[in-house]
């Protein structure tokens, strides 16, 4: 349409976390400030761009929102285009239907902010013909092609706070202190508030615990007189051996599995083997709330002027990433292969053993 304004839209997909407000400020501002653009924030992830519902967002929308939790556009990890839950609970492809109500909006890009499951959608929705690029976030950091997400950081604070917590109440009752941590299949979470909390058993999906060698390390600590443990264990972490522990199946066609339980077990096991007494806290969706640290904060505002910049120059099909201290696009195709799982040799993991922690092997 001749003469009129660029439009830009937003939307935040999947589970949310601190510094999604962050991030829409920032490609609002940008998108308003220097390039004069019109700005669309859609509303509950894809849920709105199948139903179209979305609302005009102005400078004033999204001033004051820096400092807040969650996305104040909404989120959904349930809505996929792809696979879409209709009325009658049948499973419909209604992507073309994204498609044709972006039309509509007369969006020029869309900026997808969201963990692997949106991102994956997105980067389908972009083979179909949607202009739109990619923010990546999710307390789980495990996205390829970026060194960080965010929320990670805010939700790394969230934790560390809580162990801090029990530690001295663990210290006070000489007791076992097990910590469930959320992360999904990835270690991130569990291994840097476990590290910056003083854990003293880090147990991560990536290496499968020794039962018996957790119990050793907990009785060497009370024989040496540390009577008490504290034990960081991600949500996806199993024994050798063993498997995933499962809270529930849901019928939800992106995400039907979903983690828990793991903490209860290694408690239980941890009291019947060595007799002393443990106690078990489940942090939950704790994690994922509050103020996004400045960390994220900055974080956010950088990947959101470099996505709406990324829009503006029509290069579509990217994510924006932080690459050491640089921020860089790269091929969203490359960022949703696969997920980022913590490597063993992690350099964190072998600071973490060199202070004694253990990793339950
Ligand atoms: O991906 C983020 C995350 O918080 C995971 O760490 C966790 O397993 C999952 O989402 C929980 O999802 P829900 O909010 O659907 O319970």
């Amino acid at each position: 349409m001749p003469g009129r304004k660029k439009r830009i839209g937003i939307l935040t997909g999947g589970g949310d976390c601190p510094g999604l407000n962050a991030a829409i400020r920032a490609v609002t501002k940008t998108a308003i400030l220097n390039y004069d653009m019109e700005v669309f924030g859609i509303k509950d992830g894809y849920i709105g761009l199948i139903e179209d519902k979305y609302l005009s967002l102005s400078y004033q929308d999204v001033s004051g929102i820096l400092t807040e939790g969650g996305t104040f556009i909404g989120a959904s990890n349930k809505a996929n285009p792809f696979k879409y839950t209709t009325a009658n609970n049948r499973l419909k492809d209604v992507s073309g239907e994204v498609l044709r109500n972006a039309k509509r909006m007369g969006l020029d890009g869309l900026v997808c902010i969201g963990g692997d499951g949106t991102l994956s959608i997105a980067y389908k929705l972009y083979k179909k013909g949607l202009n739109l690029v990619g923010i990546p976030k999710t307390i789980d950091n495990d996205l390829k092609a970026t060194d960080i997400t965010i929320g990670f950081d805010s939700s790394v604070v969230t934790v560390t706070e809580a162990i801090d917590k029990l530690h001295t109440t663990a210290q006070s009752h000489h007791r076992v202190m097990v910590i469930e941590v959320m992360g999904r299949y990835a270690g991130w979470l569990a291994l840097y508030s476990g590290v910056a909390g003083g854990g003293d058993i880090i147990i991560i999906p990536e290496i499968p615990y020794d039962i018996k060698k957790v119990c050793k390390r907990v009785i060497e600590r009370d024989k040496t007189g540390k009577r008490f443990s504290i034990v960081v264990i991600s949500e996806g972490a199993r024994p050798k051996g063993g498997k995933i522990v499962i809270k529930r199946i849901v019928k939800d066609p992106s995400e039907p599995v979903r983690l828990g339980g793991i903490g209860n077990k290694i408690a239980d096991d941890i009291e019947n083997l060595t007799g002393l007494e443990t106690r078990v806290t489940v942090l939950g969706h704790l994690q994922r709330g509050g103020a996004p640290s400045p960390f994220d904060r900055v974080l956010a505002t950088r990947f959101g002027t470099f996505a709406c910049d990324l829009v503006v120059k029509r290069r579509f099909g990217k994510m924006v990433a932080l690459k050491g201290r640089d921020i860089k696009a790269v091929d969203l195709k490359d960022a949703v292969k696969a997920i980022r799982k913590v490597d063993p040799k992690d350099p964190v993991i072998k600071s973490a053993l060199a202070v004694g922690t253990s990793f339950g092997i």
